[in-house]
């Protein structure tokens, strides 16, 4: 080596010539790593205490790599950190301040593991912690729409498929939908953090090593469930990542359909809620807009969540074992995602509660467009009608209330009787809005009873995801 050209510390021992300026700035991941600074911390400890006891450090190595490591947590955590581009990542610049700091005992630190199996290890923690505050995030919202649900058990809306009008459904039962996706979504991702949740360190760069490592002494000490199995596989492994990004994808695709929603319900054409002003902007042209920018926005931003989710996919597909510089792209998406997806989540556990919902415009939708049709064809039924008969006589009826401008229960009995000469004037009750959601009274139904329940069970589920996360299955 030159002595005219210094070259990186950290590795380059064999190196003959300093990288070039340009490379050291491309290959660097100092600039967005950093924010591991604290798992990477705590990731040392560990490793130290390991050494510490199978007999690699002595207490007093130990004592001063972990004070000095804290000392740089706080350092860090001040802003009074200085970050070396020249040092590339988040764990040489730890380091190399340990050693600065303390001496040779810092330089002993990175004894029997590798950058790689710290970066793993460093990345599972951190989403670990993410994925914990995530979930109290998910819970939040649940909570708000199971409020929200209770108090509008019984009002009316029209329910829809196709965006046409259906059948008349109760908005606490809508909400209660959105409570069940979000539901799949909190598994989810208790299923892919009891799967991160195993230790990659030890296993060095990628076969293991030499010293005699107690790998399940590290891992109790970062909460993990226990080591990995097969060093190769632990070094180049981002199985978790993807997963995470995946539930993130189809949480985000639920929020967006939500928010779908509250844009279309929020529009002069439904009236159903109003979205309050500090959620909303408005138009510097026109002077009678409010626009609905957080859940517009919302809906946007599922877009890139799930365009991280395929530019990891696409990261690793190509990949021989073990690990490789590849992988450093792991994490520009990876925190975006946890970013992005806490930002919406917020964003709608601030904005359900404060929904103003207008009743009376729900109402007259729902009997604006025929939806007590079924029920008219189900009471058809009931009196004898194959249901097909009691299909399409209704829907004369139907044809003739367009053709006369007026909903079914403004049609006279003479004039249903047209129809279906088994009408008797008990028709006027099923025709009735609440008379139609009342009858849907069974598990999963829209009737304000089962609404009811369906909140009573759901806050007994809520209440039992306050036990520890290890608890539960
Ligand atoms: N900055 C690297 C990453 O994020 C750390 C691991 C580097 N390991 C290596 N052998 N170059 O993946």
């Amino acid at each position: 080596m030159s002595q005219d050209k210094p070259v990186n510390q950290a590795w380059g021992g064999r190196f003959g010539e300093a990288t070039d300026a340009f490379v050291a700035r491309f290959t660097a991941s100092v600039r967005f790593d950093q924010r591991l600074y604290r798992h990477d911390i705590a990731g040392s400890i560990a490793h130290a205490e390991m050494l510490t006891r199978v007999g690699v450090l002595t207490q007093a190595e130990r004592d001063a790599i972990v004070a000095g490591l804290t000392a740089i947590a706080a350092q860090i955590a001040d802003g009074r950190f200085t970050w070396s581009e020249a040092l590339e990542d988040v764990h040489m610049n730890i380091e190399s301040a340990l050693t600065a700091a303390i001496g040779t005992a810092g330089k002993k630190l990175h004894t029997g593991r590798s950058r790689n199996d710290q970066v793993a290890t460093d990345i599972r923690l951190w989403l670990r912690d993410e994925i914990d505050a995530i979930l109290a995030e998910i819970t939040r919202l649940q909570q708000a729409l199971v409020e929200v649900a209770e108090r509008e058990a019984d009002t009316i809306m029209p329910g829809f498929t196709h965006l046409q009008t259906a059948q008349p459904v109760t908005f606490g039962h809508h909400l209660m939908a959105w409570y069940e996706m979000l539901g799949r979504d909190h598994s989810r991702l208790i299923d892919c953090r009891k799967r991160l949740n195993r230790s990659p360190l030890g296993a060095a760069a990628l076969a293991g090593t030499s010293y005699p490592i107690d790998r399940h002494h590290s891992a109790a000490l970062l909460g993990f469930d226990g080591p990995t199995a097969n060093s190769m596989d632990s070094v180049s492994d981002r199985d978790f990542a993807i997963e995470f990004c995946a539930a993130a994808s189809l949480l985000m695709t639920h929020l967006s359909r939500a928010s779908e929603e509250l844009i279309l319900w929020a529009s002069a054409q439904f009236r159903f809620v109003d979205l309050p002003d500090r959620f909303c902007t408005g138009s510097s042209i026109m002077p009678q807009k409010k626009n609905p920018d957080v859940p517009e926005l919302v809906r946007g931003k599922t877009g890139r969540v799930t365009g991280h989710l395929v530019a990891l996919l696409t990261l690793m597909k190509g990949q021989p074992l073990a690990y490789n510089k590849d992988n450093q792209e792991d994490k520009e998406p990876l925190f975006d995602t946890a970013d992005t997806l806490r930002d919406c989540l917020r964003a709608f556990a601030d904005m359900v509660p404060a929904l103003q919902v207008n009743r009376t415009a729900m109402r007259a939708a729902a009997r604006a467009g025929y939806a007590t049709a079924t029920d008219l064809a189900d009471y058809l039924v009931r009196r004898g009608l194959p249901f097909r008969d009691a299909h399409e006589a209704v829907g004369k009826a139907v044809a003739h209330g367009i053709a006369s401008g007026r909903d079914l229960a403004e049609l006279s009995l003479d004039e249903l009787r047209v129809f279906a000469p088994t009408i008797a004037s008990d028709v006027f009750a099923v025709l009735t809005l609440e008379g139609s959601v009342a009858a849907r009274d069974h598990i999963g139904g829209t009737a304000p009873t089962q609404v009811r329940a369906a909140v009573a069970q759901a806050r007994d589920g809520l209440a039992r995801r306050a036990a520890p996360l290890q608890a539960q299955s």
